[in-house]
């Protein structure tokens, strides 16, 4: 079958990550986290003080450090997991710290950030082969891929994952600040003028909230042999 792109896209915690990093492993593909690279960024801009009282973000320094900030992905042989770097350092952990979490989507807001991180992806995914996941791959970033998914879940259930995600990573947080965090970072991302958070015109709609992971699994393998075979143009099997 014919190498396509998938662009999975929807709510912080509905399931994405899982859903797409599993199709990845699953069928040979390359997974690219698109929100761990907005995360990076904002861990880098924490590191080196351009966030100032309030949270106002020092914008010029930012645009000139921009192009100094490398974020790669890299394989973990032990766990069989990929995990995020900062200019070379493992900073997987850090970047899904809460204080990561409730700054990140004003990062993800700067207009010249965003440019330049769908530049980086569209580069990513030159050679097809790839699942990427975020809030703008099937609007902006892949609009032609040939698989769109736009994943949902009820805010109270996503933010049961997250914190149950962060718990497994050894970070703690209350029920109440994550839930707080997740419909803020809905209402910031969904509102934003450079590529808000939409369902891209003919994607699929996933909503996870009554779904186990198998299920979720199950689904998006279905999508994803129907859409190969497609773009081949032979009968799916
Ligand atoms: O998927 P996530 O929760 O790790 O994403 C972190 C933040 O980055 C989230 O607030 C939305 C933003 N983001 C974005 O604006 N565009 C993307 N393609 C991916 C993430």
């Amino acid at each position: 079958m014919r190498k396509i792109i998938i662009a999975i896209d929807g709510h912080s915690s509905a399931g994405k990550s899982t859903m797409a990093r599993d199709l990845a492993r699953e069928i040979g593909y390359i997974y690219i986290d698109t929100g761990a690279m907005y995360r990076a960024v904002t861990l880098y801009a924490i590191r080196h003080g351009l966030f100032h009282d309030g949270g106002r973000i020092d914008e010029d320094g930012l645009r000139a450090a921009l192009t100094g900030i490398s974020v790669s992905f890299r394989h973990d042989e032990a766990t069989g997991l990929s995990y995020t770097c900062l200019n070379g350092e493992n900073v997987e952990k850090d970047i899904r710290s809460m204080e990561v979490a409730s700054l990140v989507s004003h990062i993800a807001a700067l207009s010249f950030v965003r440019r330049d991180m769908v530049a980086r992806q569209q580069e990513m995914g030159r050679a097809k082969g790839v699942v990427m996941d975020g809030r703008d791959i099937g609007t902006m970033v892949f609009p032609e891929a040939e698989l769109k998914v736009f994943v949902t879940a009820k805010a109270e259930i996503r933010a049961g994952r997250r914190l149950a995600e962060m718990r497994a990573g050894g970070l703690e947080a209350s029920f109440e600040s994550v839930l707080e965090n997740v419909k803020t970072r809905d209402h910031i991302d969904s509102t934003r003028p450079e590529g808000p958070l939409r369902k891209a015109p003919g994607a699929l709609i996933l909503d996870t909230s009554d779904m186990t992971v198998e299920e979720q699994k199950a689904w998006l393998i279905g999508q994803y042999t129907k859409a190969a075979a497609g773009a081949n143009n032979q009968p799916a099997p």
